[in-house]
């Protein structure tokens, strides 16, 4: 394989079957954490700028692209900007890891990191007052906003769905974290198209919003937010699955130690959402998760004991006494 450009490194066609995952069945994970720049967001970032230019609202050397992201997005823009010659500066907060803050000023990108909370639990309203101060300062700033951003959708409609598509003859169960929802939007309309008896399940944390659940701190980047984003009104999901932060943490570490694979902080709170399911399976569905990156950039945080334990374990303590 020669590649021309880091921006070719995405592989659709990855799924890991995971025997047994369930007892009588097995699950197939469809891994986008090989991808460059570790995650599904590459996919993302492409689609988001691609469709500026297409629109002719963006101009390189000229255009200062401005985004708000837990992470992985900053980190997938940070080398899109790059090779597209755009300034890019990433609004994101400190539950984002540090390989991907460091990855993106690599890239050359400008890290604005916001630590102070908004009223629920998340950081999301801090954010985006650091993207209004930013689009007021200077003429040339864009802002993306991902989370109303229906390119954000369409991208995983055309790709990532089709990818599964491509894969299986007949799909009956698809999870997927819900972040912005661009990825549970686009993968459930293009399914459910291609397989009309899907049941499509949102996962996401306790303490997240989107599905109208109580506001909460969370501490793991990626999936949940503290305000709904737009695109969640085009989600319907069949189901929706919420996972506490502890349930993660040992479904990431049941997960390295029985299938040997270090998946990311919403893989594992994906594939607790699985198991929490799976009574509901019928002999022979076949049940696909999407895993979105892989676990090395939170060797710090979901794989450390000491910080689970000031984070998550004391923490949550605390919630359920208060
Ligand atoms: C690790 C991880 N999982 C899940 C998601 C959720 O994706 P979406 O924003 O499409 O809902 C993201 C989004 O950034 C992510 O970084």
């Amino acid at each position: 394989m020669i590649i021309e450009s880091p921006l070719d490194l995405i592989f659709r066609d990855i799924f890991y079957r995971v025997h047994g995952f369930c007892e009588s069945h097995d699950v197939f994970l469809k891994l986008e954490g090989f991808n460059i720049t570790g995650s599904i967001k590459i996919k993302t970032a492409i689609a988001l700028i691609e469709d500026l230019e297409n629109r002719e609202i963006i101009q390189p050397e000229k255009s200062i692209i401005v985004e708000s992201s837990s992470g992985n997005l900053g980190l997938a823009l940070s080398l899109v900007c790059a090779v597209k010659r755009y300034q890019f500066i990433c609004v994101t907060d400190s539950n984002a890891t540090r390989a991907n803050i460091k990855g993106m000023e690599l890239h050359g990108a400008k890290v604005i990191i916001v630590d102070d909370r908004d009223s629920a639990g998340g950081f999301l309203e801090r954010r985006f007052n650091v993207i209004e101060q930013l689009l007021q300062s200077d003429p040339n700033v864009v802002w993306l906003n991902q989370y109303a951003n229906l390119a954000n959708k369409n991208v995983h409609a055309q790709q990532t769905a089709n990818e599964i598509a491509c894969e299986f003859e007949r799909v009956d169960w698809i999870f997927v974290g819900a972040g912005t929802t661009g990825t549970l939007c686009g993968v459930s309309e293009r399914l459910r198209q291609e397989f009309p008896g899907i049941k499509v399940v949102a996962v996401e944390p306790v303490g997240s919003v989107t599905f109208g659940g109580p506001p909460g701190k969370r501490n793991i980047p990626g999936i949940g937010t503290s305000r709904r984003p737009e695109l969640a009104d085009l989600a319907n999901p069949d189901r929706i699955i919420t996972v506490d932060e502890e349930t993660t943490v040992e479904s990431c570490l049941s997960f390295v130690r029985d299938h040997h694979l270090l998946v990311g902080g919403s893989t594992g709170t994906v594939l607790a959402a699985v198991r929490q399911l799976a009574p509901e399976f019928a002999p022979g569905d076949t049940v696909v998760a999407i895993s979105a990156d892989l676990g090395e950039k939170y060797l710090d945080t979901v794989y450390d004991a000491a910080w689970v334990e000031d984070f998550i374990v004391t923490e949550g303590k605390m919630v359920a006494q208060a």
